[in-house]
């Protein structure tokens, strides 16, 4: 049976209520990538006209190609790290194009840098001249490894721009400070959102995230092993798409979020090892767990503390980890990607516990 995208669409719909985007003109950079085309789909059956700019550097013509034939919908492909100008009128600006997973930070870092720079700054600009308002989707890794947790709005963070995972942080770290100065300096009406590891269906299967979920749930179906960095009990607080996406529109929509720094991520913290059972669980699978050395400056706890998100946009996580988990396998299989295939050992390259 064919798996049904809706389901997801239609969730994040009723928990959105009456919040309106209909007649609005949105443009989502990154807008084919796994959260950007969730994105596009609840905006577009929201009633609003997106505008989806994408260079597919991580994203996927296939995660938007349902809403070619909409006429809601326009997919243009262009790196946002150069320059572009609209002649349509926009109302909102919804910067979320960047490559961020731990192979790519590997391979990539002068994209990632200048997609959170360079691009971030024309997605601005793009707002400016249309006085339309911005949200911007920066990360959790802007704390780093953090010293206080559960971690709230207000920590500084404890980031290494030297590391393996300085190209990502700092440029998310430059991404905040680009957009606070347009705030200050322009009167930009701006939000950003700090999201903590958002996993579920979508995402990519092929080792180009080198997260967690994906890694585990691909080798658990395969009855490969399941590769553990360090001894497991590094954190991650897990969030399911819709609860993802729901927050940051949120976010985007009130009046009364203007101007503000969120925290959307689930406060569950869960350990990667407990992670790995669940998979293995769900999956029936009997794959063996095996262990590497944890790579360098990865968090080893990530909770945040959503008091924010719960008070200003009234929202908070409601799909458990084993709800989503169960909700992404059963995508990975119908999507056929779960077919058994001869493959070498285990991925001890995907080195990483992002999520
Ligand atoms: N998924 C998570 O857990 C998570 C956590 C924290 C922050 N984020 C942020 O959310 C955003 C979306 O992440 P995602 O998980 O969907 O990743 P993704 O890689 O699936 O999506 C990123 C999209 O941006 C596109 N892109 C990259 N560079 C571009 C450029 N220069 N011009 C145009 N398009 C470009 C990619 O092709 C891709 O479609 C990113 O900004 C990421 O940093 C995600």
């Amino acid at each position: 049976m064919a798996w049904d995208y809706k389901r997801e669409v239609e969730a994040i719909q009723r928990h959105l209520g009456d919040l309106s985007f209909q007649e609005q003109r949105i443009l989502i950079t990154g807008g084919a990538g796994f959260l950007g085309s969730w994105m596009c789909d609840v905006l577009v059956s929201k009633g609003a006209e997106v505008v989806c700019i994408d260079n597919l550097a991580s994203g996927l013509r296939s995660n938007v190609a349902h809403l070619l034939e909409s006429k809601k919908f326009r997919f243009i492909e262009h790196d946002i790290s150069e320059p572009i100008s609209f002649s349509e009128k926009l109302d909102l600006v919804v910067h979320m194009a960047s490559r961020a997973s731990p192979f790519e930070f590997e391979h990539y870092p002068i994209e990632i840098l200048k997609a959170n720079t360079l691009g971030l700054m024309n997605s601005l600009e793009i707002a400016r001249h249309n006085d339309a308002r911005i949200l911007y989707t920066s990360t959790s890794e802007t704390y780093g490894n953090p010293q206080v947790v559960p971690t709230p709005e207000s920590y500084f963070g404890n980031v290494n721009a030297l590391g393996p995972r300085g190209c990502y942080d700092e440029a998310k770290r430059c991404g905040e400070a680009y957009v606070t100065a347009y705030k200050n300096q322009y009167g930009l009406d701006t939000r950003t959102a700090r999201i903590f590891n958002t996993y579920g269906p979508r995402m990519r299967f092929d080792g180009i995230y080198g997260r967690a979920i994906p890694r585990f749930v691909d080798q658990a179906l395969h009855n490969q092993t399941i590769t553990v960095f360090g001894d497991g009990s590094q954190t991650r607080s897990f969030t399911y798409l819709t609860d993802q996406i729901e927050g940051l529109l949120r976010l985007a929509a009130l009046d009364r979020a203007k101007g503000c720094v969120v925290n959307i991520g689930n406060d569950k913290e869960t350990t990667i090892l407990e992670l790995a059972r669940k998979v293995l669980e769900l999956t029936g699978s009997h794959s063996e767990i095996a262990y590497y050395p944890l790579p360098k400056d990865d968090p080893l706890r990530r909770r945040p503390v959503i008091t924010r998100a719960r008070e200003l946009l009234g929202w908070e996580p409601k799909v458990p980890l084993e709800e989503g988990l169960s909700r992404t396998i059963e995508w990975y299989m119908a999507a056929n990607l779960g077919k058994p295939k001869e493959r070498e050992g285990s991925r001890a390259e995907d080195r990483s516990q992002k999520g």
